[in-house]
Protein backbone atom coordinates (compact mmCIF):
# COMPACT_ATOMS: atom_id res chain seq x y z
CA UNK A 1 0.00 0.00 0.00
CA UNK A 2 0.89 3.70 -1.03
CA UNK A 3 1.34 6.01 1.61
CA UNK A 4 -1.21 8.38 -0.21
CA UNK A 5 -3.63 5.32 0.00
CA UNK A 6 -2.20 4.77 4.02
CA UNK A 7 -2.62 8.08 4.90
CA UNK A 8 -6.34 8.50 3.11
CA UNK A 9 -7.28 5.74 5.32
CA UNK A 10 -5.84 6.72 8.41
CA UNK A 11 -7.21 10.03 8.50
CA UNK A 12 -11.08 8.32 7.19
CA UNK A 13 -14.06 8.99 9.92
CA UNK A 14 -14.81 5.39 10.81
CA UNK A 15 -16.73 3.40 13.16
CA UNK A 16 -15.31 0.86 15.65
CA UNK A 17 -18.53 -1.53 16.55
CA UNK A 18 -16.98 -4.50 17.63
CA UNK A 19 -14.31 -3.61 20.87
CA UNK A 20 -14.65 -5.48 24.30
CA UNK A 21 -13.44 -2.42 26.62
CA UNK A 22 -11.52 -4.60 29.09
CA UNK A 23 -9.48 -5.85 25.83
CA UNK A 24 -7.75 -2.26 25.48
CA UNK A 25 -6.43 -2.57 28.44
CA UNK A 26 -2.54 -2.74 27.77
CA UNK A 27 -0.01 -4.20 30.22
CA UNK A 28 1.56 -0.88 31.65
CA UNK A 29 -2.01 -0.02 32.91
CA UNK A 30 -2.43 -3.74 34.29
CA UNK A 31 0.26 -3.20 36.16
CA UNK A 32 -0.51 0.16 37.46
CA UNK A 33 -3.76 -0.71 38.45
CA UNK A 34 -2.62 -3.80 40.34
CA UNK A 35 -0.47 -1.99 41.80
CA UNK A 36 -2.79 0.68 42.96
CA UNK A 37 -5.58 -2.06 44.03
CA UNK A 38 -3.55 -4.57 45.96
CA UNK A 39 -4.09 -7.21 43.13
CA UNK A 40 -1.44 -9.96 42.54
CA UNK A 41 -0.82 -11.01 38.86
CA UNK A 42 0.48 -13.87 37.82
CA UNK A 43 2.97 -12.43 36.00
CA UNK A 44 6.41 -10.54 37.13
CA UNK A 45 6.15 -7.64 34.88
CA UNK A 46 4.75 -5.76 32.00
CA UNK A 47 7.46 -7.74 29.86
CA UNK A 48 6.20 -11.27 31.56
CA UNK A 49 2.95 -10.34 30.89
CA UNK A 50 3.40 -9.43 27.19
CA UNK A 51 5.55 -12.38 26.47
CA UNK A 52 2.34 -14.72 27.44
CA UNK A 53 0.36 -13.34 24.81
CA UNK A 54 1.09 -15.95 22.28
CA UNK A 55 -2.53 -17.28 21.76
CA UNK A 56 -2.78 -21.04 20.45
CA UNK A 57 -6.75 -20.38 19.99
CA UNK A 58 -9.70 -18.28 21.84
CA UNK A 59 -9.23 -20.21 24.45
CA UNK A 60 -6.40 -19.45 25.52
CA UNK A 61 -6.41 -15.49 25.22
CA UNK A 62 -9.86 -15.59 27.29
CA UNK A 63 -7.44 -17.23 30.12
CA UNK A 64 -4.48 -14.49 29.84
CA UNK A 65 -7.82 -11.56 28.97
CA UNK A 66 -10.20 -12.19 32.31
CA UNK A 67 -6.92 -12.53 34.63
CA UNK A 68 -6.07 -8.83 32.98
CA UNK A 69 -9.62 -7.45 34.17
CA UNK A 70 -9.33 -9.02 37.41
CA UNK A 71 -7.14 -5.56 38.50
CA UNK A 72 -10.19 -3.61 37.84
CA UNK A 73 -12.25 -2.81 40.61
CA UNK A 74 -13.17 1.09 41.26
CA UNK A 75 -15.07 3.11 39.24
CA UNK A 76 -12.13 4.95 38.25
CA UNK A 77 -10.80 2.17 37.37
CA UNK A 78 -13.52 1.59 35.06
CA UNK A 79 -12.97 5.74 33.89
CA UNK A 80 -9.21 5.70 33.12
CA UNK A 81 -9.46 2.00 31.22
CA UNK A 82 -12.70 3.73 28.97
CA UNK A 83 -10.54 6.95 28.53
CA UNK A 84 -7.20 5.22 27.34
CA UNK A 85 -9.33 3.95 24.61
CA UNK A 86 -11.08 6.78 23.87
CA UNK A 87 -7.75 8.56 23.09
CA UNK A 88 -6.50 5.81 20.84
CA UNK A 89 -9.65 5.77 18.87
CA UNK A 90 -9.68 9.64 18.67
CA UNK A 91 -6.27 8.81 17.12
CA UNK A 92 -7.56 6.31 15.04
CA UNK A 93 -10.20 9.13 13.57
CA UNK A 94 -12.75 6.76 14.98
CA UNK A 95 -16.02 9.20 14.87
CA UNK A 96 -18.51 7.01 16.64
CA UNK A 97 -17.73 3.40 18.63
CA UNK A 98 -20.02 0.72 20.32
CA UNK A 99 -18.41 -0.89 23.07
CA UNK A 100 -18.80 -4.12 24.45
CA UNK A 101 -18.71 -4.73 28.35
CA UNK A 102 -18.55 -8.04 30.54
CA UNK A 103 -20.22 -7.41 33.48
CA UNK A 104 -19.59 -10.98 35.10
CA UNK A 105 -16.41 -10.95 34.67
CA UNK A 106 -16.76 -8.28 37.05
CA UNK A 107 -19.74 -9.27 39.18
CA UNK A 108 -18.04 -12.92 40.00
CA UNK A 109 -15.03 -10.48 42.19
CA UNK A 110 -17.76 -8.91 44.06
CA UNK A 111 -17.84 -5.67 41.72
CA UNK A 112 -21.00 -4.06 41.08
CA UNK A 113 -22.52 -3.84 38.07
CA UNK A 114 -23.51 0.07 38.63
CA UNK A 115 -19.25 0.74 39.42
CA UNK A 116 -18.82 -0.79 35.72
CA UNK A 117 -21.28 0.89 34.10
CA UNK A 118 -20.93 4.81 36.10
CA UNK A 119 -17.05 4.58 35.33
CA UNK A 120 -17.34 3.44 31.54
CA UNK A 121 -20.22 6.22 31.53
CA UNK A 122 -17.97 8.99 32.42
CA UNK A 123 -15.46 8.63 30.08
CA UNK A 124 -17.53 8.10 27.23
CA UNK A 125 -19.60 11.01 28.26
CA UNK A 126 -16.67 13.42 28.42
CA UNK A 127 -15.32 11.93 24.58
CA UNK A 128 -19.01 13.17 23.32
CA UNK A 129 -17.57 16.69 23.58
CA UNK A 130 -14.30 16.09 21.48
CA UNK A 131 -16.27 14.49 18.89
CA UNK A 132 -16.36 10.32 19.67
CA UNK A 133 -19.71 9.48 20.06
CA UNK A 134 -20.96 6.10 21.28
CA UNK A 135 -22.92 3.22 22.30
CA UNK A 136 -22.77 1.00 25.44
CA UNK A 137 -23.82 -3.19 24.44
CA UNK A 138 -23.61 -5.53 27.37
CA UNK A 139 -22.14 -9.31 26.90
CA UNK A 140 -23.32 -12.30 28.49
CA UNK A 141 -20.61 -14.75 28.92
CA UNK A 142 -21.69 -17.65 26.90
CA UNK A 143 -19.25 -20.04 28.70
CA UNK A 144 -21.98 -19.35 31.78
CA UNK A 145 -25.67 -20.48 32.27
CA UNK A 146 -28.11 -18.66 30.87
CA UNK A 147 -29.64 -18.18 34.43
CA UNK A 148 -26.20 -16.07 35.68
CA UNK A 149 -27.15 -14.36 32.19
CA UNK A 150 -30.74 -14.03 32.90
CA UNK A 151 -29.96 -12.84 36.48
CA UNK A 152 -27.06 -10.34 34.88
CA UNK A 153 -29.95 -9.01 32.83
CA UNK A 154 -32.20 -8.10 35.76
CA UNK A 155 -29.34 -6.63 37.60
CA UNK A 156 -28.86 -4.04 34.78
CA UNK A 157 -32.28 -3.62 33.89
CA UNK A 158 -31.92 0.44 36.54
CA UNK A 159 -28.87 0.84 34.53
CA UNK A 160 -30.41 0.54 31.29
CA UNK A 161 -32.89 3.47 32.52
CA UNK A 162 -30.60 5.18 33.72
CA UNK A 163 -28.48 5.26 30.44
CA UNK A 164 -30.70 5.10 27.38
CA UNK A 165 -28.68 7.05 25.23
CA UNK A 166 -25.44 4.97 25.55
CA UNK A 167 -26.46 1.20 26.79
CA UNK A 168 -28.77 0.53 23.71
CA UNK A 169 -28.14 -3.49 23.52
CA UNK A 170 -26.84 -7.66 24.66
CA UNK A 171 -24.18 -9.76 23.38
CA UNK A 172 -22.79 -12.73 23.27
CA UNK A 173 -18.88 -13.62 23.80
CA UNK A 174 -16.56 -15.70 25.37
CA UNK A 175 -16.21 -19.20 24.61
CA UNK A 176 -17.87 -20.29 21.61
CA UNK A 177 -17.23 -23.78 20.90
CA UNK A 178 -19.97 -26.15 22.89
CA UNK A 179 -21.92 -22.88 23.64
CA UNK A 180 -24.46 -22.15 21.16
CA UNK A 181 -26.12 -18.90 20.64
CA UNK A 182 -29.88 -20.90 20.97
CA UNK A 183 -28.39 -21.50 25.25
CA UNK A 184 -29.71 -17.43 24.97
CA UNK A 185 -33.00 -17.82 23.57
CA UNK A 186 -34.83 -16.95 26.41
CA UNK A 187 -32.32 -13.76 27.48
CA UNK A 188 -32.30 -12.42 24.17
CA UNK A 189 -36.06 -12.92 24.29
CA UNK A 190 -36.55 -10.61 27.09
CA UNK A 191 -33.81 -7.77 25.57
CA UNK A 192 -35.72 -7.85 22.63
CA UNK A 193 -39.09 -7.14 24.15
CA UNK A 194 -37.35 -4.25 25.79
CA UNK A 195 -36.73 -3.27 22.33
CA UNK A 196 -32.95 -3.46 23.30
CA UNK A 197 -30.41 -4.17 20.18
CA UNK A 198 -28.98 -7.32 19.56
CA UNK A 199 -25.63 -8.84 18.42
CA UNK A 200 -23.85 -12.07 19.37
CA UNK A 201 -20.27 -13.17 18.17
CA UNK A 202 -21.06 -16.66 16.29
CA UNK A 203 -18.91 -17.93 12.99
CA UNK A 204 -15.05 -16.97 14.68
CA UNK A 205 -14.13 -20.46 15.87
CA UNK A 206 -17.70 -21.82 15.95
CA UNK A 207 -20.03 -23.33 12.55
CA UNK A 208 -22.09 -21.77 10.04
CA UNK A 209 -24.93 -23.49 12.28
CA UNK A 210 -23.63 -21.26 15.20
CA UNK A 211 -24.56 -18.09 12.83
CA UNK A 212 -27.69 -19.50 11.44
CA UNK A 213 -29.08 -20.00 15.48
CA UNK A 214 -27.84 -15.92 16.13
CA UNK A 215 -29.68 -15.05 13.03
CA UNK A 216 -32.83 -17.72 13.68
CA UNK A 217 -33.27 -18.17 17.44
CA UNK A 218 -31.92 -15.01 18.52
CA UNK A 219 -32.76 -12.88 16.09
CA UNK A 220 -29.80 -10.40 16.30
CA UNK A 221 -29.33 -7.08 14.37
CA UNK A 222 -25.51 -7.75 13.59
CA UNK A 223 -22.98 -11.05 13.47
CA UNK A 224 -20.02 -10.03 15.42
CA UNK A 225 -17.42 -11.80 13.30
CA UNK A 226 -18.96 -14.32 11.29
CA UNK A 227 -15.94 -15.23 8.71
CA UNK A 228 -16.58 -19.16 8.74
CA UNK A 229 -20.16 -18.25 7.15
CA UNK A 230 -18.22 -18.23 3.99
CA UNK A 231 -18.74 -22.15 4.59
CA UNK A 232 -22.00 -22.09 3.62
CA UNK A 233 -22.66 -20.63 0.23
CA UNK A 234 -26.91 -20.70 1.05
CA UNK A 235 -25.96 -18.60 4.12
CA UNK A 236 -23.49 -16.15 2.68
CA UNK A 237 -26.42 -15.02 0.12
CA UNK A 238 -28.87 -14.73 3.09
CA UNK A 239 -26.05 -12.88 4.80
CA UNK A 240 -25.96 -10.35 1.31
CA UNK A 241 -29.54 -10.64 0.56
CA UNK A 242 -30.59 -9.31 4.20
CA UNK A 243 -27.50 -6.93 4.44
CA UNK A 244 -26.63 -8.41 7.84
CA UNK A 245 -23.64 -6.63 9.08
CA UNK A 246 -20.38 -8.52 9.95
CA UNK A 247 -18.35 -7.38 12.71
CA UNK A 248 -15.16 -8.54 11.40
CA UNK A 249 -11.81 -8.50 13.09
CA UNK A 250 -8.66 -9.48 11.03
CA UNK A 251 -5.57 -9.41 13.67
CA UNK A 252 -7.85 -10.99 15.93
CA UNK A 253 -8.09 -13.49 13.92
CA UNK A 254 -4.75 -14.00 13.32
CA UNK A 255 -3.60 -13.98 16.24
CA UNK A 256 -6.35 -16.81 18.12
CA UNK A 257 -5.72 -18.37 14.50
CA UNK A 258 -8.55 -18.36 12.83
CA UNK A 259 -6.77 -18.26 9.88
CA UNK A 260 -2.76 -19.14 10.21
CA UNK A 261 -2.29 -16.19 7.31
CA UNK A 262 -3.83 -13.28 7.15
CA UNK A 263 -4.29 -14.01 2.66
CA UNK A 264 -6.11 -16.28 4.16
CA UNK A 265 -8.25 -14.65 5.47
CA UNK A 266 -12.38 -14.19 4.38
CA UNK A 267 -13.17 -11.09 4.42
CA UNK A 268 -12.42 -9.65 0.74
CA UNK A 269 -14.38 -13.18 -0.73
CA UNK A 270 -17.31 -11.74 1.73
CA UNK A 271 -17.01 -8.37 0.82
CA UNK A 272 -17.34 -9.59 -2.46
CA UNK A 273 -20.17 -11.49 -2.48
CA UNK A 274 -21.67 -8.59 -0.71
CA UNK A 275 -22.16 -8.76 2.85
CA UNK A 276 -22.37 -6.11 4.74
CA UNK A 277 -18.57 -6.27 5.87
CA UNK A 278 -17.09 -3.67 8.77
CA UNK A 279 -13.16 -3.75 10.06
CA UNK A 280 -12.89 -3.34 13.85
CA UNK A 281 -9.69 -4.26 16.78
CA UNK A 282 -12.20 -6.64 19.43
CA UNK A 283 -9.14 -6.43 21.80
CA UNK A 284 -6.37 -4.44 20.51
CA UNK A 285 -4.43 -4.42 23.66
CA UNK A 286 -4.12 -8.33 23.09
CA UNK A 287 -3.94 -8.20 19.46
CA UNK A 288 -1.34 -6.00 17.89
CA UNK A 289 -3.38 -3.33 16.76
CA UNK A 290 -6.13 -1.05 16.94
CA UNK A 291 -8.58 -0.29 14.48
CA UNK A 292 -6.23 1.55 11.81
CA UNK A 293 -3.88 -1.22 12.36
CA UNK A 294 -6.41 -3.70 11.11
CA UNK A 295 -7.20 -1.65 8.36
CA UNK A 296 -3.91 -1.73 7.17
CA UNK A 297 -3.10 -5.24 7.61
CA UNK A 298 -6.33 -6.23 5.57
CA UNK A 299 -5.66 -3.87 2.57
CA UNK A 300 -1.69 -4.89 2.59
CA UNK A 301 -2.61 -8.69 2.91
CA UNK A 302 -6.00 -8.64 0.40
CA UNK A 303 -4.87 -6.28 -1.48
CA UNK A 304 -8.12 -4.15 -1.16
CA UNK A 305 -9.07 -0.92 -3.52
CA UNK A 306 -9.82 1.83 -2.93
CA UNK A 307 -13.65 1.50 -3.38
CA UNK A 308 -13.06 -1.74 -1.21
CA UNK A 309 -12.11 0.26 1.62
CA UNK A 310 -14.75 3.06 0.95
CA UNK A 311 -17.37 0.04 1.07
CA UNK A 312 -16.29 -0.90 4.60
CA UNK A 313 -16.16 2.55 6.02
CA UNK A 314 -19.61 3.17 4.82
CA UNK A 315 -20.58 -0.94 5.96
CA UNK A 316 -19.96 0.62 9.24
CA UNK A 317 -21.97 3.48 9.38
CA UNK A 318 -25.00 1.79 7.93
CA UNK A 319 -24.84 -0.69 10.67
CA UNK A 320 -23.97 1.62 13.46
CA UNK A 321 -27.15 2.01 15.93
CA UNK A 322 -27.37 5.43 15.80
CA UNK A 323 -30.78 7.45 14.18
CA UNK A 324 -31.10 8.25 10.71
CA UNK A 325 -30.51 11.83 10.81
CA UNK A 326 -26.62 11.00 12.38
CA UNK A 327 -26.61 8.02 10.66
CA UNK A 328 -26.80 10.45 7.30
CA UNK A 329 -24.60 13.13 8.35
CA UNK A 330 -21.43 10.97 9.26
CA UNK A 331 -21.70 9.12 5.90
CA UNK A 332 -22.03 12.57 4.11
CA UNK A 333 -18.77 13.31 6.43
CA UNK A 334 -16.96 9.57 5.06
CA UNK A 335 -18.14 10.47 1.16
CA UNK A 336 -17.20 14.33 0.91
CA UNK A 337 -13.66 13.22 2.63
CA UNK A 338 -13.13 10.12 0.85
CA UNK A 339 -13.87 12.23 -3.04
CA UNK A 340 -11.89 14.86 -1.81
CA UNK A 341 -9.03 12.87 -0.14
N1 LIG B 1 -14.42 -13.76 21.06
C1 LIG B 1 -15.18 -14.15 22.06
N2 LIG B 1 -15.16 -13.56 23.24
C2 LIG B 1 -14.38 -12.52 23.42
C3 LIG B 1 -13.56 -12.05 22.41
C4 LIG B 1 -13.60 -12.70 21.15
O1 LIG B 1 -12.90 -12.37 20.18
N3 LIG B 1 -12.89 -11.01 22.92
C5 LIG B 1 -13.29 -10.83 24.19
N4 LIG B 1 -14.19 -11.75 24.50
ZN1 LIG C 1 -15.12 -10.00 20.12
Amino acid sequence: MNTTFKDKIARAPKTELHIHIEGSLEPGLIFALAQRNGVTLPYASVDALHAAYAFTDLQSFLDIYYAGASVLLTEEDFYEMTAAYVERALEDHVVHTELFFDPQTHTARGVSIETVVDGIERALDDAEGRGLSSRLILCFLRHLSEDDALATFDAALPLFKRYPHRLIGVGLDSSELGHPPSKFARVFDKARAMGLKLVAHAGEEGPPAYVYEALDVLKVDRIDHGVRSIEDAALVERLARERMPLTVCPLSNLKLRVFDDLKQHTLKRLLDAGAAVTINSDDPAYFGGYVNDNFFATVDALGLSDADVHAVLRNGFEAAFVGAAQRDAMIARLDAYWHAA
